[in-house]
């Protein structure tokens, strides 16, 4: 298979790709859209759920030390003046007097080879002078909390203020001690998490990568002080393979270790895995030793004792190693990465053969439609076997009934979904009650008997 190179207009055939065969969609898209919002359509949902899925049975499902929870996404607000959120979960910000664009002031220093510094930034430097769109002049810079904010109740003042999270992990910890003692658990362990978290970007962008509203995957282990580092290196290892092991291309991921002058403020050691997208290397995940502040801040804003007692009676406060990965990200890499173009078609079955054929080649695990089931004509007979075979499939797994155009349009339709076997009924079928099982990868082709269809697809699928 000749594959050609991913070029630089990756992202708008992908853009496009996934509002056309239904995985993404612009949020509110008939009212003009809402920037840096986005739905997901009947296969998007399917393929998040997947990865979401894949992340949880690997990190709750096949370890004893780690449990799954589900917080609320509004919290008590001074769960956010703990974390340090209210003081320190802001950007730098600098707006156009002119063309009124808004910037983010490290944003800009750093396209102009200037590292910020991030924690002291608040004098403009003469980098900021001019607007980069239109020359007009920059404001001053202005610290802008990321935090959206939202009013508990009837009446909206300063003492009804909840916030979205920004974040999942807050949840957390602030149930540490809940799950610690329901579950009856020991050092170390882990609290795993799902879920929604909100931030009011300034430049949100590259599609799904950054956005006001996304999902998060959020796994904490609490461990006893002296093995934080060690925990950090297998977590930094384990969370890499769980990419490869999902079909990743090894070439397209990469750790970038923090600075110390780049560490947030809750961080004593981080490192991300980067993905190398058409847009450049960009953080996938984040691995942090999180040390003892979020435990021993939570103890002191809520007056609760949050240390942990051992089996010698000596309390501490656990530290944590935290993998935090993004859900959409993740999403959006996997379709980046699954993303292929075969130059001159490879299509043996069809005459209008494209000059380039678009294929999804997931791993089996994500694929949105796991089997398409493709009748080779619509007669009575036919149809009613092929109903069957599907009724039996989709018992087992998300399968897609096709009976529209030629045979290797509908083999291209699912290549270009990421479908990994289509099922076809010719008439053959109706007498020797075989079916032929075609795949996506190898486009090899199996004579495959109904009855033994079941079995066949239960040792090829592994969900
Ligand atoms: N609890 C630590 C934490 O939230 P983070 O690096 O700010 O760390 C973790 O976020 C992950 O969440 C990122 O690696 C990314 O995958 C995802 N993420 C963060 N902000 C995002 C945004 N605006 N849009 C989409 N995903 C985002």
């Amino acid at each position: 298979m000749v594959k050609t190179p991913k070029d630089n207009d990756i992202m708008s055939k992908l853009v496009s790709l996934a509002k056309q065969r239904g995985f993404i969609f612009q949020s509110s898209e008939i009212y003009g859209g809402l920037n840096s919002f986005y739905d997901y359509g009947p296969l998007g949902v399917e393929l998040k759920n997947n990865v979401k899925q894949a992340w949880w049975k690997s990190m709750v499902h096949s370890r004893k030390d780690v449990v799954g929870l589900d917080s609320a996404i509004l919290m008590h607000p001074k769960i956010w003046e703990a974390s340090g959120h209210v003081q320190n979960f802001s950007d730098p910000l600098v707006d156009c007097k002119k063309c009124k664009r808004r910037f983010r002031a490290d944003h800009l220093l750093e396209a102009q080879g200037i590292k910020p510094d991030l924690g002291t930034m608040k004098d403009k430097p003469k980098e900021l002078e001019k607007c980069p769109e239109c020359s007009g002049e920059l404001t001053e810079i202005r610290q802008f909390n990321l935090m959206f904010k939202t009013f508990m109740g009837p009446v909206e003042d300063d003492a009804s203020v909840v916030y979205l999270r920004p974040e999942t992990a807050q949840g957390i910890y602030v149930n540490f001690l809940n799950v610690l003692d329901s579950m009856r658990l020991k050092l170390p362990l882990g609290i795993a998490q799902i879920g929604k978290a909100f931030r009011n970007e300034i430049t949100p962008g590259n599609f799904t990568f950054r956005t006001r509203e996304f999902e998060q995957m959020e796994m904490q282990y609490f461990v006893h002080p002296k093995e934080a580092n060690k925990f950090f290196d297998d977590w930094k290892e384990q969370r890499m393979q769980w990419y490869l092991d999902l079909g990743m291309n090894k070439k397209n991921l990469r750790f970038r270790e923090h600075g110390k002058d780049e560490l947030a403020h809750y961080a004593k050691k981080a490192v991300d895995i980067e993905y190398k997208t058409p847009f450049g290397w960009s953080e996938l995940e984040g691995i942090h030793n999180r040390g003892d502040w979020d435990l021993s801040r939570h103890s002191e804003f809520s007056d609760q004792d949050l240390k942990y007692t051992d089996d010698a009676g000596k309390k501490f406060y656990p530290y944590i190693v935290e993998a935090s990965a993004g859900a959409d990200r993740g999403t959006l890499m996997f379709l980046l990465d699954a993303y292929t173009e075969v130059a001159g078609g490879r299509s043996t079955t069809t005459k209008s053969i494209k000059e380039v054929e678009v294929m999804l080649n997931f791993d089996k695990v994500l694929s949105p439609i796991k089997i398409a089931v493709l009748p080779l004509s619509k007669k009575p007979d036919l149809e009613k076997t092929s109903q069957q075979v599907l009724d039996s499939l989709q018992q087992n797994w998300h399968c897609q009934y096709d009976q529209t155009g030629s045979i290797g349009k509908r083999y291209r339709r699912q290549d270009e979904i990421g479908t990994p076997y289509c099922v076809t009924i010719d008439f053959e079928s109706l007498e020797d009650k075989s079916v032929t099982v075609r795949d996506r990868d190898t486009m090899e082709q199996e004579r495959i008997k109904i009855e033994e269809l079941l079995d066949y697809f239960k040792s090829k699928l592994k969900s």
